[in-house]
């Protein structure tokens, strides 16, 4: 069966929402757990499908896992006694690589099956082959597996300098690092939020890792790694996707259990528009009352602003006054949305990774379908601003994502409700991962 989400828009969202765990911190820190000599408890969860994906790869691979709550699992990896991930549910997760950085500090030879395609983009992992094969590991793709072979049974320190911001391969070096013979100094690292949430789990568990969150990060191996209880940080893309539809609908929304740093570059594009914020210690309130301004957004690495959030406030500039640019630096295709809300009375023009948004008066109901998790979040919104009925397909993308995207919006005084449907023969698997 196939999920539709059906919206009735034009109500603005009042109220208060809670955020939940990070995913892009759940997908890094699950494999994570591989590197401990004990048991590591993790709590904040969010319950999307990429974290059941990698429970259930982790238990193929032979860990035990409980899961006391929807939101906490308790992980012992000592007894994974195979380095093969080449279950078919593995390609579906782009994060799934993050087991070749932490499967090497057990294994000598690691096999992971690769990511599938993607619809925002290419998405290479050079950088992540770059740093392991400096550190000793010999990297091949075969069988449609990526192959790691560790030759003197343990990685060695290395200075290694990314090509380009990767989040990805700064994790993946990070994870392959806490355990090599030496120190590994990474240049040019990522400094996303979830990247610092990795390594203090990491530093938790006796890593020796300094930097996170700079440009270069400095790791010491050690020999082992204890179990921790540890709490994963508060999603900063479902926060930020919270706040643009608050704005979108011309609601006013406080969510709670944020960082309100992380939402910076959000933050700070949504008073340029004149949209209102109000920061508390773990709380945010959005609230716009009447038209706000067209804005130009330039998706960078953090602290820019997130190229995850690019699609979501597309949508909020769509009914914006005056003429918006989007620069989408990160993806050379992640502007598969703009098919969609053109159908609902966008006026966009795309030029490369480029965008021009025309502000138009309002946006209407429509049939439409995600292309892909943070698109099909864009059309969450663009359904609950619009006036009557959006019909979305491909639920399954954003549920990858988003722990039950239309509990929280409901909570807000949002019309949305879930259906099962018959798949149709057309159905297209844009992307495999997120
Ligand atoms: C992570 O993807 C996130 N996914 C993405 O979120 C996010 O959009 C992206 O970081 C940027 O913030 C997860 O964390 C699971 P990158 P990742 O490596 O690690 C190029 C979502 O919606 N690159 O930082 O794959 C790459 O092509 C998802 O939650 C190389 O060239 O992103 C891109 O242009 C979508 N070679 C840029 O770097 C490499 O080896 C940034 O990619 C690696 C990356």
């Amino acid at each position: 069966m196939n999920e539709k989400l059906i919206i009735r828009g034009g109500k603005p969202l009042h109220g208060e929402v809670k955020v939940g765990g990070a995913k892009n911190a759940a997908v890094a820190v699950l494999p994570a757990c591989i590197l401990s000599d004990g048991v590591c408890v993790i709590d904040n969860l969010p319950d999307i499908n990429d974290v059941s994906v990698l429970k259930r790869t982790l238990e193929n691979l032979g860990a035990k896992i409980e899961q006391p709550n929807k939101h906490s699992l308790k992980i012992d990896c000592t007894t994974i006694d195979t380095a093969t991930a080449d279950f078919d549910i593995v390609r579906h997760v782009r994060a799934s690589y993050y087991l070749l950085g932490a499967l090497m500090s057990r294994f000598d030879v690691v096999k992971v099956m690769l990511p599938g395609g993607c619809a925002i983009g290419e998405r290479p992992i050079d950088q992540h082959i770059k740093g392991f094969t400096a550190m000793g590991a010999t990297v091949i793709t075969e069988y449609g597996m990526l192959k790691a072979t560790v030759p003197e049974g343990c990685l060695h320190g290395a200075d290694i300098y990314l090509d380009c911001v990767s989040v990805g391969a700064t994790i993946n070096i990070m994870l392959a690092a806490v355990k090599a013979n030496g120190v590994t100094t990474l240049v040019n690292a990522a400094k996303e939020p979830h990247v610092v949430d990795v390594a203090n789990m990491l530093r938790m568990m006796g890593a020796k890792i300094s930097g996170a969150g700079t440009d270069i990060i400095r790791i010491r191996g050690v020999e082992k790694l204890s179990g921790i209880n540890y709490s994963i940080i508060p999603d900063q893309i479902e926060t930020g996707t919270l706040m643009v539809a608050a704005a979108g609908t011309k609601g006013d929304v406080t969510i709670t259990n944020v960082i309100p740093t992380h939402m910076e570059a959000l933050s700070a594009k949504l008073m340029e528009m004149g949209i209102h914020i109000e920061e508390g210690e773990s709380t945010i309130r959005v609230w716009a009352d009447g038209h706000y301004k067209a804005a130009h957004i330039k998706t960078m690495p953090y602290p820019g602003f997130p190229t995850d959030l690019q699609q979501p406030v597309t949508v909020l500039l769509s009914v914006a006054d005056g003429t918006s640019l989007i620069e989408e630096n990160m993806f050379e295709s992640r502007f598969k949305h703009i098919n969609e809300i053109r159908r609902m009375g966008a006026n966009v023009t795309i030029n490369g990774r480029v965008a021009v948004v025309e502000g138009v008066e309002k946006l209407t109901g429509a049939p439409v379908r995600a292309t892909d998790l943070r698109a099909g979040a864009a059309l969450v919104i663009a359904g609950l601003m619009a006036d009557g009925i959006t019909e979305i397909d491909n639920v399954k993308y954003i549920d990858r994502g988003y722990d039950h995207i239309e509990e929280k919006f409901i909570s807000l005084g949002a019309d949305i409700t879930r259906k099962e449907f018959p798949m149709t023969d057309d159905e297209n698997d844009f992307d495999t991962f997120a």
